[in-house]
């Protein structure tokens, strides 16, 4: 099945009561990992890419490659967004025209009304063209250079503003950040969330800093209208865990010199187990 946009994906998760799982990638191996899964829980999927990340895998336009390439070779059925994740307004435009499916427009540290004149003009280039966006409103916070910032709770009237300008989904902030949660961290905010429900209706919500939230807590976050949930410090962390046993292991060393399909290959199967138990969590199995 070739790339879709992911609005008909988060309008039935809204709808059902469940969340779709955003899975950023890094390389050839986490992508395949989670279509794999993806493909075997039945579950459709949205792939996340960071600007760095897009950096790393050498552009927008190799990753379109591999992506479509991995569609068609691995015999993908589910539906697959492949998204932009907290683009900048130029990155955005660079993935539209690479052949990206959805993006993320974060224009979340720009003052509402250039937020708002951003947006609009990147809402009407991807309903031209058939593609999802996500706007955020209140920034999400999270470490950075070793400061944990707070995550900030977005006004509901701004939701409502954003949400109007015929965003496909909207990432507002409720407490929640990226990485790993401070000892102290408060929880997030339903309070916030159900307001912001309330205001925009049916629009799906996304919850950003997926890693370490407590089962319960995400469960009721998808109860209150959220439809996408974004994942990736949880899949490094389980990567970078599974090759670090296999190096101490020293099963690499098997005097046929080092190969790194070997190395990669346990680090790959972590990704998959950490994406099915999401998948399981968020109840996108068997919904593709
Ligand atoms: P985590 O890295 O905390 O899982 O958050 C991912 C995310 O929100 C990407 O946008």
């Amino acid at each position: 099945m070739a790339l879709v946009s992911a609005a008909e994906m988060l309008t039935k998760a809204k709808a059902g009561k469940y969340a779709v799982g955003q899975f950023n990638i890094n390389n050839l191996e986490w992508t395949k990992s989670i279509l794999l899964t993806a493909e075997e829980l039945k579950s459709p999927v949205i792939l996340g890419v960071s600007e760095g990340a897009g950096k790393y895998m050498c552009g927008y336009k190799t990753i379109v490659g591999m992506v479509n390439g991995m569609l068609e070779e691995l015999n993908i059925t589910v539906p697959v967004a492949l998204h932009l994740d907290h683009g900048s307004y130029e990155g955005a435009k660079a993935c539209i025209a690479a052949g990206f499916s959805s993006v993320m427009f974060d224009g979340s540290h720009y003052p509402i009304e250039e937020n708002v004149e951003k947006t609009k003009e990147l809402v009407a280039e991807c309903k031209a063209k058939g593609l999802s966006i996500e706007a955020e409103v209140g920034s999400i916070g999270g470490e950075e250079d070793g400061v944990i910032g707070a995550g900030e709770c977005a006004d509901p009237e701004e939701c409502k503003m954003v949400a109007d300008l015929g965003v496909t989904m909207l990432a507002a902030g409720i407490g929640n950040i990226h990485g790993k949660y401070p000892e102290n961290w408060a929880g997030l905010s339903f309070e916030t969330l159900d307001a912001i429900q309330a205001k925009t209706g049916d629009m799906p919500l996304v919850l950003h800093g997926g890693t370490g939230i407590p089962a319960d807590m995400i469960k009721k976050a998808i109860s209150l209208g959220v439809a996408k949930i974004n994942v990736n410090t949880e899949c490094q962390l389980a990567f970078q865990e599974a090759t670090r046993k296999y190096i101490e292991e020293g099963k690499d060393l098997q005097g046929k010199g080092f190969d790194p399909r070997k190395l990669l290959a346990p680090g790959a199967e972590a990704i998959k187990a950490t994406v099915k138990e999401k998948m399981e969590l968020f109840g996108s199995v068997g919904k593709a």
